[in-house]
């Protein structure tokens, strides 16, 4: 009895442990022999591109974002519309609004030129991730890699797994947890929205009736609606652009937290985190806001939680040539 009942236990741990060990194939030194580069030449082609645009930095790290929530981080957000695909990019918090697919485009040429087929559309775009927050001022961490790319996309699953700036705490914090990932991890990742634009439309419902109220949301602060409302005017066409950070818009900081102990959270979303009253999310906020170092190290452990989501590896998928379409089609 006894004996059998150990031999059950020492089985179980066993079987986690194998679990464990496929699901934990991603490595920072995959590449070391065969593009022991990669990650320079990532960063070379995300440096050049921020010269003439300061803001790509941010949209690239959104599409690893949008890739890792939708199917993990297999680059099925980077395929375009084919006989078999329906792509993601039309997907509801895609279309018309993100965007870096041309630098994608550069900095996988940059890989094929000195590693032909070795690095992952996937991998790319988490090395971009990592390379536009410390261009951008923020930490450094040590990207895990190895992920292959998809043979599918998952529009559907784009309209539905990735959040939305309108539906509420309970409901953003559900999509991370369905993704495997906590109230600090989202806390955390928010603050990615230190830096980059977004649309009036993403956040005008705050300015002049919200929720059916009348008036404009309560935890914007004055002087702060008084700007948003003449960049976004009322029957405006919603694709005007606002810094996410009003302080330091193309830096990679902890004024984001900063700005939501203001009111001055650009999307409903932000706001939320810091003034949902009792929610676990707040003293995140103020840890965050008061230590810059605290919100760099969780900052950079939540990406690596996040870059963990389902990737594809050993024999499953394949080795993109050209991020936009599945080889051979
Ligand atoms: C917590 C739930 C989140 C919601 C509801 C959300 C929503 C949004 C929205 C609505 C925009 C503006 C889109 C537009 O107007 O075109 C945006 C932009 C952005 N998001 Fe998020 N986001 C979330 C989490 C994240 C995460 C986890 C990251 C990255 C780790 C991220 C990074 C960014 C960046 C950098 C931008 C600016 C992109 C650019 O300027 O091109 N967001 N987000
Ligand atoms: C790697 O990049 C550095 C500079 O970024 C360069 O000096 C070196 O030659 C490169 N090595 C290889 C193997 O390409
Ligand atoms: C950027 O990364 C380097 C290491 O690659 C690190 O020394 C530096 O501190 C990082 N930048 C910031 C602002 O943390
Ligand atoms: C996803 O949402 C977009 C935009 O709302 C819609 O056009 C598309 O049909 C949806 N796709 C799927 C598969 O649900
Ligand atoms: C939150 O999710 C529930 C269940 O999916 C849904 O019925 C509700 O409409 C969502 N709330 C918002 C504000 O989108
Ligand atoms: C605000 O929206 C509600 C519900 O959509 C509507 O009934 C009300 O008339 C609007 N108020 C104003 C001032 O536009
Ligand atoms: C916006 O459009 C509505 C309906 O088309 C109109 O009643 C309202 O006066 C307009 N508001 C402004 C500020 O132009
Ligand atoms: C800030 O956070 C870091 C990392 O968690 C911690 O080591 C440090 O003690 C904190 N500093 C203060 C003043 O609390
Ligand atoms: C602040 O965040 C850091 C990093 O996640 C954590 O180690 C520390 O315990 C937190 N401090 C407080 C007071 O919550």
């Amino acid at each position: 009895m006894c004996s059998s009942i150990a031999s059950f236990v020492v089985a179980t741990i066993f079987v986690t442990l194998l679990l464990r060990e496929s699901n934990a194939q991603l490595s920072a030194t995959f590449y070391a022999s065969s593009c022991p580069n990669a990650s320079s030449i990532v960063r070379n082609v995300v440096q050049n591109a921020l010269q003439s645009d300061s803001r790509i930095g941010a949209s690239l790290i959104r599409l690893h974002f949008h890739d890792c929530f939708v199917n993990g981080c297999d680059a099925s957000i980077l395929l375009d519309n084919s006989a078999n695909i329906q792509s993601e990019k039309d997907a509801a918090p895609n279309t018309n609004s993100i965007r870096g697919f041309d630098v994608v485009d550069n900095i996988k040429t940059a890989l094929e030129n000195s590693c032909a087929g070795v690095v992952s559309c996937a991998d790319l775009l988490a090395l971009a991730a990592e390379s536009s927050v410390n261009l951008s001022g923020g930490p450094s961490w040590s990207v895990l890699l190895g992920r292959r790319d998809s043979l599918t996309a998952n529009q559907g699953g784009a309209n539905t797994s990735i959040p939305s700036p309108f539906e509420g705490l309970t409901n953003i914090t559900s999509k991370f947890s369905a993704v495997g990932l906590d109230t600090n991890d989202l806390v955390a990742l928010s603050g990615a929205h230190t830096f980059g634009r977004a649309q009036c439309r993403s956040f005008s419902n705050r300015l002049y009736n919200f929720s059916g109220t009348g008036n404009p949301d309560p935890t914007l602060s004055s002087s702060y609606l008084t700007t948003l409302q003449q960049t976004c005017p009322q029957n405006g066409s919603g694709t005007a652009l606002a810094n996410l950070d009003l302080t330091t818009p193309d830096n990679f900081d902890n004024s984001y937290f900063t700005n939501l102990q203001n009111n001055q959270g650009l999307l409903q979303s932000d706001q939320e985190l810091f003034s949902t009253s009792g929610a676990a999310t707040v003293s995140i906020v103020n840890n965050f806001s008061s230590n810059q170092t605290a919100f760099f190290e969780s900052f950079a452990q939540s990406m690596i939680n996040m870059g963990n989501i389902s990737p594809l590896t050993g024999s499953n998928g394949e080795i993109r040539s050209d991020c936009k379409k599945v080889n051979g089609s």
